[in-house]
């Protein structure tokens, strides 16, 4: 299928034969990585720039190694070390990068919609690496990926994803992507916690883990964002993770087969027991690490034009 478009900013718009263009050249991309000399020449002179507004381990390395496998130039830029602590605007910021000529720019920014604003005013491709609680497509990708090549397909899978659904991008872009694909996506965790009108979209909504992990062939665990725990959401680490913590007790009610996701970081003991985060008959959660430079590598190459 031919991939014509200038920017991935979210699951929400990319079409089913869009998801498996890209997954299908990430698994074609896979075997780069485990090469001695991990390297091809197919991005050679194509700049790419890192812009990241938020914290991150997985996503600005995944984005750098993947460039850097691909030969393209890789640039990273922090909010904290550019010109935005001056008082610069993004605007103003992206068009000063946009007049440098780089081909693509991976943004990640605590605002919701900040990626969609600058794809509209840049030339350049625009890759959305997480904005604010909206999407966070590129894990969506990688952990769909991660899926297809332990169960050999998506379609039909239940998925129980758990947590902090209201507040996760990686919760939206995952039930935009896997419902998609023909998965069977439920949600569990407080009330709180839990989006508005989500059940609108078929998708079932419960309040007990217990309830939201029979039968699952995929437990995908969030990650309890600490940082709003000021805000009251719940009562307190320790009664959030006696109801929502997954241990070697609550996996048991999965199908014996099902797999442990997390797009990390983990808070140990709070939302994923460290057996369970640590037992690879279950834990797929370092495998969705190494899947994300593969899915980065096809975003970069599908938004490059797709030519060897
Ligand atoms: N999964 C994820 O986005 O991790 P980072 O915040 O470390 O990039």
């Amino acid at each position: 299928m031919k991939f014509d478009r200038k920017d991935i900013l979210g699951m929400k718009d990319l079409s089913l034969g869009e998801i498996n263009t890209i997954l299908e050249t990430a698994e074609s991309f896979l075997e780069i990585s485990t090469r001695e000399i991990k390297k091809v020449p197919t991005l050679r002179g194509k700049t790419i720039i890192n812009f990241f507004f938020e914290a991150s381990t997985r996503t600005r390395t995944s984005f750098e190694i993947a460039g850097k496998r691909l030969s393209a130039d890789t640039i990273n830029i922090s909010a904290s070390t550019s010109s935005l602590v001056k008082g610069e605007t993004l605007i103003d910021t992206a068009r000063n990068l946009e007049a440098m000529n780089p081909d693509i720019i991976v943004i990640r920014h605590p605002a919701a919609g900040a990626p969609h604003s600058l794809a509209k005013m840049v030339k350049q491709s625009i890759i959305n690496a997480g904005d604010g609680a909206h999407e966070h497509p590129s894990q969506a990708l990688l952990d769909m990926l991660t899926i297809k090549e332990r169960k050999g397909f998506i379609a039909g899978l239940k998925v129980a994803i758990i947590g902090d659904i209201a507040h996760s991008r990686v919760a939206r872009s995952n039930i935009y992507g896997l419902s998609k694909m023909g998965a069977q996506v439920v949600l569990a965790g407080p009330a709180t916690m839990l989006p508005r009108d989500i059940e609108q979209m078929g998708i079932k909504v419960y309040t007990k883990l217990e309830e939201a992990i029979v039968d699952a062939d995929v437990v995908m665990m969030l990650r309890i964002q600490l940082e709003r725990e000021k805000q009251n959401i719940f009562p307190s680490l320790r009664e959030y993770s006696r109801h929502y913590c997954l241990n070697a007790c609550t996996i048991k009610l999965a199908k014996p087969d099902a797999i442990v996701m997390h797009p990390g970081p983990i808070n140990r003991g709070i939302e994923i027991s460290p057996d369970i985060a640590d037992d690879p008959s279950c834990s797929v959660i370092l495998d969705q690490v190494n899947k994300g430079v593969a899915v980065r590598m096809a975003l970069l190459y599908l938004l490059s034009g797709g030519k060897e």
